[in-house]
C-alpha cells in the first residue's frame, strides 16, 4: 500500500496532440510513462495532478483512461488547465460507471483519505490567468475565487475527519518565481497543510520551480517531465 503523485501526463491516445514534438525528454514519453507506472502495486493510490488527457471530450479521453487503468490501484484525478474532457462530477463518475472503470475518483469540493492523511486539492490559480482588460480582470477574478472555495471546501472536508495530516494537490503552483498566491497560502496556513504537490511547469522554466518549505508547507514540483515519467512514491 503505497501512494504516488504524478502531474502532466498530457496522455494522447484519443487525440491528435502527442508530447513528442516538443522534443528532449518528452520524445517516446508514452512508452516512459508505461514504464513509469509499473511501480503501481495493488492498494496503492496514485494522484493525477491534472493535464491528465489532451482529450476535447469524455469519449476522446477514454483510450487514456484505459491506459491509466491497466495499472492497479485507486487513480485520483484533479482538473489541469488542459484537460478540456472535463466535465460535471456526475457526467464524469457515470461516463466511468459506464465504461467500467472503477478506480477513478474525481478530487473536487471534497477530499479523500489515505490511510489517516487527508488528500485535499483543486486546479489552482496560476498569474497566467491574468489578463490585459479590465473586463476580463473582473472574470478572472471570479474564476479565480471559485478556485479558492473549491480549495476551501475540499480543506474543510478534511478538517471535519481530523486526519493527522492535510497534503494539498494543486495543477498549478502557488509559489513560482516572483509569484506567491497569498490567499491560497493562507488557506493552506488556516487548515495546517503540510505539503503541496503541483505540476504545470515544464521544461526550462523548471529552474524558476519552488521545491522546499515555504511557512510551514513543503512544496514540490511533480510534472511527469520532471519526475521522469516515474510516479513519485510520497507514503509507503
Ligand atoms: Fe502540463
Ligand atoms: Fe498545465
Amino acid at each position: 500500500m503505497a501512494l504516488y503523485v504524478i502531474g502532466d501526463t498530457h496522455l494522447s491516445l484519443g487525440a491528435e496532440k502527442p508530447m513528442d514534438v516538443f522534443g528532449g525528454n518528452w520524445e517516446g514519453y508514452t512508452e516512459k510513462l508505461r514504464r513509469g507506472f509499473s511501480v503501481l502495486g495493488e492498494g496503492d493510490t496514485i494522484v493525477l495532478a491534472g493535464d491528465i488527457s489532451w482529450g476535447m471530450r469524455l469519449t476522446e479521453a477514454l483510450p487514456d483512461f484505459r491506459f491509466l487503468s491497466e495499472y492497479p490501484g485507486r487513480k485520483i484525478l484533479v482538473k489541469g488547465n488542459h484537460d478540456y474532457w472535463w466535465d460535471t462530477l456526475s457526467k464524469m463518475n457515470a461516463f466511468f460507471a459506464e465504461s467500467g472503470l472503477d478506480d477513478f475518483e474525481i478530487l473536487h469540493n471534497n477530499c479523500f483519505l489515505y490511510k489517516d492523511i487527508a488528500l485535499c486539492g483543486t486546479r489552482g490559480w496560476f498569474y497566467e490567468e491574468d489578463r490585459g482588460s479590465n473586463a476580463e480582470l473582473t472574470h478572472d477574478r471570479r474564476i479565480f475565487l471559485r478556485e479558492l472555495g473549491r480549495l476551501e471546501a475540499s480543506l474543510k472536508a478534511a478538517e471535519s475527519i481530523n486526519p493527522r495530516e492535510i497534503y494539498a494537490f494543486l495543477h498549478y503552483p502557488p509559489v513560482f518565481r516572483d509569484f506567491y498566491c497569498a490567499e491560497i497560502i493562507d488557506l493552506f496556513a488556516k487548515y495546517g497543510v503540510s505539503r503541496c504537490f503541483y505540476g504545470h511547469i515544464h521544461g526550462e522554466t523548471q529552474r524558476w520551480a519552488f521545491e522546499g518549505t515555504y511557512g510551514a508547507v513543503t512544496y514540490s514540483l511533480i510534472a511527469a517531465d520532471r519526475l521522469g515519467f516515474v510516479p513519485r512514491l510520497i507514503e509507503r
